[in-house]
């Protein structure tokens, strides 16, 4: 496994790139914008292919790279399922997983710095957020912190992974890079307490001022999504209402880009094919699968992922490969669900050989 802890000094924070291996697919967690190109020369450098970028919650103290490095790379962005952020490619929440080739990390649902917060975990290495710093642990104090969460985060969840475990937190003030969980158990003075309300009156005890930027970055980090919606004059953005109406006329083509966690856990739109995102530059090369596929027939084609994230980015670099009569769905399945659209189990027959 490839693994660089990369440090922003104003705010303190760490960034981690990870990748099952130097040439491959890669992920990126708590990136911060004022670094963006850095990361990107580092990735082209070390030839890796940026598929994924994590926030572990919505900064207050820095502006999140996720949507710079989504731009940059076509890279998908992924956060909580509780986190009041426009729109990402993928939300996650507890015992879910994030992949990519090579590397897969547990998702740990950890509220209690804010009500968003989570940590991930892949056998040997935990990276904590905001939740659990090397002698330290994250305020409760804004953003739908809550000390008992924060309590039950952290006894009931991290302190039960292996004491081994490399703890590799969001921030460090004091020049440490990483712990492991059997040194905070043991040395960490606010986990040193016998009870919840314990450790919540140490957090209220706690007199910090609010960071710097906090009501500049706070909104900034809240509007990261994609602008789905494509030019008036030649719209390819078909909304969940108009994509049920093609639906019962039955002669579009949908288009499935989620990956099989997603299908399997939220099912698909009844007759779909599956094209994973991924997979998406070698379908549309001519020869490709999809190119195969949309040449035979004279139906339109909706591609939907999601939130209509991947769907948006997708459509860019169909078109530019000359495909036509090709839409995508605004708001992705969750719309197309909130419209009351069917939707059936997933089938692992239907999908485009890559
Ligand atoms: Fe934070």
């Amino acid at each position: 496994m490839l693994f660089r802890q990369l440090f922003e000094s104003e705010s303190c924070t760490y960034t981690y790139l990870l990748a099952g291996s130097k040439g491959g697919e890669a992920l990126i967690i708590d990136p911060v914008y004022k670094k963006t190109d850095h990361y990107l020369a580092l990735i082209e450098e070390l030839n890796l292919k940026l598929v994924k970028a994590i926030d572990t919650h919505v900064h207050a103290d820095h502006v999140t790279a996720l949507g710079a490095l989504r731009d940059k790379t076509n890279c998908i962005t992924v956060m909580g399922k509780q986190s009041s952020v426009d729109v990402v490619s993928m939300r996650v929440e507890d015992g879910d997983k994030i992949e990519i080739d090579g590397l897969s990390l547990a998702v740990i649902y950890t509220p209690g710095h804010t009500n968003d917060s989570y940590c991930f975990y892949t056998p040997g290495m935990v990276f904590t957020g905001d939740t659990l710093f090397i002698r330290g642990t994250g305020r409760t104090d804004f953003q739908g912190g809550n000390s008992l969460d924060a309590y039950n985060s952290l006894f009931n969840k991290l302190l039960t992974l292996p004491e081994e475990t490399f703890v590799y937190p969001g921030h460090d003030y004091k020049g440490d890079s990483c712990s492991t969980i059997g040194e905070e158990k043991a040395f960490n003075p606010r986990l040193q307490v016998s009870s919840a309300s314990e450790y919540a009156d140490i957090m209220k005890n706690l007199v910090l001022p609010n960071p710097k930027m906090m009501d500049i970055v706070v909104p900034k980090n809240k509007k990261i999504g994609i602008i789905q919606k494509t030019s008036k004059k030649n719209n390819r953005t078909a909304s969940a209402y108009e994509a049920i109406t093609q639906f019962k006329k039955k002669d579009t083509l949908f288009i499935d880009l989620r990956e099989d966690i997603e299908r399997d856990k939220y099912g698909e739109i009844p007759n779909s094919v599956h094209a994973p995102y991924k997979n998406l530059p070698n379908l549309i090369k001519p020869g490709g699968h999809l190119e195969a596929l949309a040449k035979q027939s004279d139906d339109q084609i909706i591609l939907y992922c999601a939130y209509g994230e991947r769907s948006a980015m997708a459509l860019k670099e169909i078109r530019a490969a000359g495909f036509k009569n090709i839409y995508h769905l605004r708001g992705g399945i969750d719309a197309w669900i909130n419209a009351n659209g069917p939707v059936k189990p997933a089938s692992r027959l239907n999908k485009i050989k890559p």
